[in-house]
C-alpha cells in the first residue's frame, strides 16, 4: 500500500483440502517476503474456479480454508490486499471490456484451454473456460501491477496480458502498465515423497508422498520416515543418483535456512534415519503452527469474512478508480 513500492498481483484457486509443502516452499513463502519492498495484492480467484463446476457450499468454504491458510503463514493485512475475486465486481466488469479486444484466434491459440478442452470435449467445455486468460488479464490490469509471479503454465496467459494492455493503450491512450514476469532468485522445487522424480503435486495418485499444511503433525512425521530413499547410506546431494535424498536436503535446507553442503557435512557418516527424522522434525515445526493459525481462523467464520472484507474493500477502490478510467476512455 506504499505508492512507491512495485505492484506485485497473484492470484490461488480456492481448495477445499490443503496447500501442500511444495506450494508453501516454491510460492507462499515467496509471498510473504515479498511483503517487505512490494505492494502484493493477493487475491482467491473465485471467479476462476467455476469454470469447472463447483457445488455452492464446498466452493463458499473453499475461499476461506484457503485465504485462512495464506494469513496463517504470514500473508500480513497491513503490507498486502488479500481478497476474494467475486468481492471485487470491477474484475467481471473489466474482462468484458478486455474480451471486446481479444482475437477469437488469439485466444484459441492458448495452450492450457486446447489441452482442458481437448480432455472435457467441447460440449463440457464452458465458454468461461476459453475467456479464463481474459479474466486474469482483468486481474492484473486493475492493479497497475508490475509485476506477476508465475509459472512456466501461466506465462502465455501472461503474455497475452501484456498484449491486451498494449493494444488498449494504442487505441484509447495510456491505461494500463504492462506487466513483466516475476521469476524468484531461488525458489525451491518439491518432489513427491514416495516419487521423488515427480513434482510434488495435488493431483498426485497417492497422498503418502504428498505433504499438506493440514496435516496433523503426526502424518507428516510419518510421511518424512517412509519417504523413499535408496540403498546407498550416504547423505550427499545427486539429483541424478540420489532423487530422494536431494529432496530431503532440498526440503531441510529451505525450512532451516541452512546450505546444502553444511547438511552434507553434518549427516556425514550418519544413516538415513537420523537425517529422516530431523527433517521431519523441521517440517513439523514449520508446518505445525499454521495449521494451527488456520484452525483457529477457521473456527470464527465471522471474523475471517470480516477481515477478507476489509481487503475487498481496499481492492475495490483501487480497481474502481481503474475501471472508471477505462469506461471514460472507451466512450460509456
Ligand atoms: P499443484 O501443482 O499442486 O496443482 P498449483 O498449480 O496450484 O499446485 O500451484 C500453486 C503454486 O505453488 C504455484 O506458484 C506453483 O509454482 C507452486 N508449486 C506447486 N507445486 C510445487 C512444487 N512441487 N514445488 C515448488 N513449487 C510448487
Ligand atoms: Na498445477
Amino acid at each position: 500500500m506504499n505508492a512507491s513500492r512495485p505492484v506485485v498481483f497473484s492470484g490461488m484457486q480456492p481448495s477445499s483440502d490443503s496447500l501442500h509443502l511444495g506450494n508453501y516452499l516454491g510460492a507462499l513463502v515467496n509471498w510473504v517476503a515479498l511483503q517487505d519492498d512490494h505492494d502484493p495484492i493477493y487475491c482467491v480467484v473465485d471467479l476462476h474456479a467455476i469454470t469447472v463446476p463447483q457445488e455452492p457450499g464446498a466452493l463458499r468454504e473453499a475461499t476461506r480454508r484457503t485465504a485462512a491458510q495464506y494469513l496463517a503463514a504470514g500473508v500480513d493485512l497491513d503490507r498486502s490486499t488479500l481478497f476474494v475475486q467475486s468481492q471485487v465486481p470491477a474484475h467481471a466488469e473489466l474482462a468484458w471490456v478486455l474480451g471486446t479486444l481479444t482475437g477469437f484466434g488469439e485466444a484459441s491459440r492458448m495452450t492450457q484451454f486446447k489441452d482442458k478442452s481437448a480432455k472435457q470435449g467441447t460440449d463440457a467445455t464452458t465458454v468461461g473456460l476459453f475467456t479464463y486468460p481474459v479474466l486474469m488479464a482483468s486481474d492484473i490490469l486493475l492493479y497497475d501491477t508490475q509485476l506477476v509471479p508465475v509459472g512456466d503454465d501461466q506465462r502465455q496467459h501472461l503474455e497475452l496480458t501484456r498484449d491486451l494492455a498494449g493494444r488498449f493503450n494504442s487505441r484509447f491512450g495510456e491505461t494500463f502498465v504492462v506487466p513483466e514476469a516475476l521469476i524468484p532468485k531461488e525458489s525451491a522445487r518439491i518432489y513427491d515423497l514416495q516419487e521423488p522424480t515427480a513434482k510434488m503435486s495435488k493431483s498426485a495418485q497417492s497422498e503418502a508422498g504428498l505433504v499438506k499444511v493440514m496435516d496433523d503433525p503426526a502424518v507428516t512425521a510419518k510421511k518424512f520416515r517412509s519417504a523413499v530413499t535408496d540403498t546407498g547410506r550416504e547423505v550427499r546431494y545427486d539429483l541424478r543418483e540420489k532423487p530422494g535424498i536431494s529432496n530431503l536436503l532440498d526440503i531441510l535446507a529451505a525450512t532451516t535456512g541452512r546450505s546444502i553442503p553444511e547438511l552434507e557435512a553434518e549427516y556425514d557418516g550418519r544413516g538415513y534415519g537420523d537425517f529422516k527424522k530431523d527433517v521431519a522434525d523441521a517440517v513439523v515445526e514449520r508446518l505445525a503452527p499454521i495449521r494451527t493459525r488456520t484452525l483457529e481462523l477457521l473456527e470464527d467464520p465471522a471474523e475471517l469474512d470480516r477481515l477478507l472484507a476489509i481487503g475487498a474493500e481496499r481492492a475495490s477502490e483501487r480497481a474502481e478508480r481503474m475501471l472508471r478510467t477505462v469506461y471514460d476512455r472507451v466512450g460509456f
